[in-house]
């Protein structure tokens, strides 16, 4: 529960009173949506109208999550796969599986209920209005879906596994360096620096070879040039 009083609470009314004009706006506007969170709630795991799972199609497939998240590492927002991505597979796999009717709904135009509109998926996380985010400025720095969203490669089911708080947020701005790794590994929810390690050569400045994970999210952060912004500006509108 280390997030809930960080340390930068001291001094946020100080902070708050710095920031002029329109942010105080924005401030105040925070304060009464943040009265009516919605899908921010840990553990919240609505139920979807084919039951996806993320353990079959990534663990045991092997499917790299932009196979369907396609532009997850260049834009802002996540996009959900269209019906199209499934029925490449669906149209040939599990056809008469009678969990994936909403699927043949969508895409078979011989199924007597055919409407082709696209498939109603619940949305489990979401950012309050007055939140700017974006998945590629992350992505393309080294952090991984886990560090957001935890091991939705082994859910069944997604749902909401870490709070997105503003604490959460500021700690890993401080402190990008233990949450980076190398970019061809920010797909893969397994991935363990230690083992990475012993697997690949990675030489420090003084041309010693790194073992210590510690040490090689340092050297990382130093190739990345990370400097993540703690202004209220970086994540306010
Ligand atoms: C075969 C397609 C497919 C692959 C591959 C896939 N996903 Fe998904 N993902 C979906 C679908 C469909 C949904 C919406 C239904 C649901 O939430 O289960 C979804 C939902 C999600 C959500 C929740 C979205 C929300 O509403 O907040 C997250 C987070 C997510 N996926 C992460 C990942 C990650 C990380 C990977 C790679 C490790 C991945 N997905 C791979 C199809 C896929
Ligand atoms: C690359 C091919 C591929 C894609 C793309 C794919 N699937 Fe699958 N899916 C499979 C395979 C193969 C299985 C069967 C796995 C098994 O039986 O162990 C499966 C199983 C399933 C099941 C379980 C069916 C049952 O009756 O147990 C559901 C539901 C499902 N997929 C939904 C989807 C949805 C929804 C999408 C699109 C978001 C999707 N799949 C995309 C290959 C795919
Ligand atoms: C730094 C934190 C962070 C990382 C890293 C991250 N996400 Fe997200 N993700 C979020 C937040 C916050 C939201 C809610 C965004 C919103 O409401 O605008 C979200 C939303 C989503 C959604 C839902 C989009 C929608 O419209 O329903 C999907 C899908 C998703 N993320 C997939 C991924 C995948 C795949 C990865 C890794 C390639 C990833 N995310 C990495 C924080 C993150
Ligand atoms: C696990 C680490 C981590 C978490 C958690 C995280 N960030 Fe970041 N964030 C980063 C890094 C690293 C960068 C890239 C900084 C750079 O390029 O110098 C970044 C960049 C950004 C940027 C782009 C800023 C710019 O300079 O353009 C925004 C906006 C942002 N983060 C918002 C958020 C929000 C909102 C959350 C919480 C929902 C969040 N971040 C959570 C590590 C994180
Ligand atoms: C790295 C991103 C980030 C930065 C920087 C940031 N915030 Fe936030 N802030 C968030 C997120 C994400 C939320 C939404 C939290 C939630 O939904 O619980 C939030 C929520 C808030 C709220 C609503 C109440 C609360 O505490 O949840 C206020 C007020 C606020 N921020 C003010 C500020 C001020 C003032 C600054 C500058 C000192 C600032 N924020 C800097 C990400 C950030």
């Amino acid at each position: 529960m280390a997030n809930i009083f960080p340390r930068w609470t001291n001094l946020l009314p100080l902070k708050i009173a710095f920031c002029a004009g329109t942010a105080a706006v924005g401030v105040v506007a925070a304060f009464t949506v943040y009265a009516t969170p919605k899908a921010t709630v840990v553990g919240y795991q609505p139920s979807q109208p084919i039951p996806f799972s993320h353990k079959i199609h990534v663990d045991q497939l092997g499917l790299d999550c932009r196979y369907c998240h396609s532009f997850v590492d260049n834009s802002d927002h996540s996009n959900l796969p269209s019906a199209n991505t499934c029925w490449n597979c669906h149209q040939h796999v599990q056809r008469q599986s009678p969990k994936l009717e909403p699927l043949h709904r969508a895409m078979d135009k011989t199924h007597p209920l055919y409407d082709g509109k696209p498939i109603q998926w619940v949305k489990v996380h979401k950012a309050p209005d007055y939140v700017k985010f974006s998945h590629s400025a992350h992505v393309n720095r080294g952090v991984s879906c886990v560090s957001c969203h935890g091991q939705v490669d082994q859910m069944e089911v997604v749902y909401h596994a870490k709070a997105h708080s503003m604490g959460f947020c500021l700690d890993c701005h401080r402190n990008p360096a233990d949450n980076v790794r190398p970019l061809e590994e920010v797909f893969n929810l397994k991935y363990d620096p230690a083992e990475y390690l012993k697997q690949h050569v990675v030489l420090n400045d003084k041309g010693e070879r790194i073992s210590d994970p510690k040490e090689f999210g340092k050297k990382l952060s130093d190739v990345f040039k990370l400097q993540p912004r703690e202004s209220c500006a970086t994540c306010h509108h």
